[in-house]
């Protein structure tokens, strides 16, 4: 049978997600098979309940302790038939459990709360934009082997989509602090720190915060850093984080910084592009200067999920700025050949993603 990008997983509790087929069902798939990408198709109808109701306040509203679908409607203004019809598509999905007419959220549901330290809300928000996004462009990138529009720059002139995609990368950097923090040793000479593509600048923030001899420097383009400049605020780190706006294979970055830090950046490029960006990185440190990349790497796939997620997110790269997922053999071709040496890496496993160290040739 084809092999479904939807699998079944027990939770913790009772909770199912998302909805494949059972013994029975499976065996009706291997007997018509050409009704399988129905799987798929209903996959895409799945993403948007889940969307619908998280805009419609449904799993804020539950928060408040299980309700029947009319008291439900009366507080978040909806028609009863339909809000019911939302409800119980949401039951066999995993996001509700219904008891006697009352429906109430489940472990799946909780982070869609605007109070979780994972922003889901914000996160279904986002790649529903972005499916948009690739909807308009996937054609027109798969033919010519590039994108036509870069995301980021449809980002600017979509504005809310900044602020979704910051909190999207948040919520990560917030789920991972503690192994950043403990697995980034910033030599104790460290005093400069270069981010770039820091974007909403948490990365140069806690690494800030745990240094206090350290300076940061976040590189983006002008839009992002609109927001980044309230978050260092926010965060009460004015002092020691700094932004600097501009494009990061045009513009100056500065120089003599002692560490640099690039994460969730090569993957958005070409192998060229990344070359010509690691040499200009190289530039700006100071000789024997660490470089510090965080990315998902491919290799090492041991389940269908990550595989899934690999090949999925190398097209998404490929339709939204052109990039794609390299191996750790790739990148370390393209470190050595861009002025970097001594290649250590280590695992961030909660993200799916690892950090690679080099140090900048040539000494002090
Ligand atoms: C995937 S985000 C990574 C943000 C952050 N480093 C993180 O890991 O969460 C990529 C960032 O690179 C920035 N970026 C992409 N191309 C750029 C360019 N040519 N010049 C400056 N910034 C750029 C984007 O604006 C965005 O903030």
């Amino acid at each position: 049978m084809k092999q479904l990008c939807v699998h079944k997983y027990k939770y913790p509790s009772e909770v199912y997600v998302p909805v494949v087929p059972n013994f029975l069902e499976r065996q009706l798939f291997r007997l018509q098979p050409q009704l399988a990408p129905f799987l798929d198709l209903w996959g895409a109808g799945a993403f948007e309940a889940v969307l619908l109701a998280s805009r419609l306040g449904v799993f804020e509203a539950l928060r408040g302790g299980p309700r029947s679908a009319s008291t439900l409607a009366n507080e978040i203004k909806t028609d009863e038939r339909g809000t019911k019809s939302l409800l119980d598509l949401l039951v066999p999905l995993g996001y509700l459990k219904e008891s006697n007419g009352s429906y109430a959220i489940t472990t799946i549901s909780k982070p869609f709360s605007a109070d979780s330290s994972f922003h889901m809300a914000d996160t279904f928000a986002l790649y529903s934009g972005l499916f948009e996004f690739m909807r308009e462009n996937q054609e027109e990138a798969v033919r010519d082997g590039k994108p036509r529009v870069n995301a980021f720059e449809w980002f600017s002139q979509h504005p809310p989509m900044w602020k979704l995609f910051h909190s999207f990368e948040m919520s990560i950097a917030k789920q991972i602090e503690k192994d950043i923090v403990s697995k980034v040793k910033l030599p104790s000479t460290a005093r400069r720190l270069l981010d770039v593509g820091g974007g909403h600048g948490l990365y140069s923030i806690m690494l800030c915060k745990n240094h206090p001899e350290l300076s940061a420097t976040i590189f983006d383009s002008p839009t992002p850093l609109e927001e980044t400049r309230g978050i260092i605020e926010s965060e009460g780190m004015s002092k020691q984080v700094h932004t600097r706006a501009g494009d990061f294979f045009v513009d100056d970055m500065g120089e003599g910084y002692d560490v640099a830090l690039l994460f969730d950046i090569v993957h958005l490029f070409t192998p060229e592009k990344n070359s010509e960006l690691l040499k200009r990185v190289a530039a700006a440190l100071k000789p024997g200067g660490m470089i510090v990349i965080f990315d998902q790497f491919l290799g090492g796939e041991f389940g269908k999920v990550l595989k899934f997620s690999h090949t999925f997110y190398n097209l998404l790269f490929l339709i939204t700025t052109g990039g794609q997922l390299y191996s750790f053999r790739d990148l370390s071709e393209l470190l050595l050949e861009s002025g970097f040496a001594k290649l250590t890496k280590k695992p961030i496993r909660t993200a799916g993603s690892t950090l690679v160290f080099a140090t900048k040739v040539g000494s002090e």
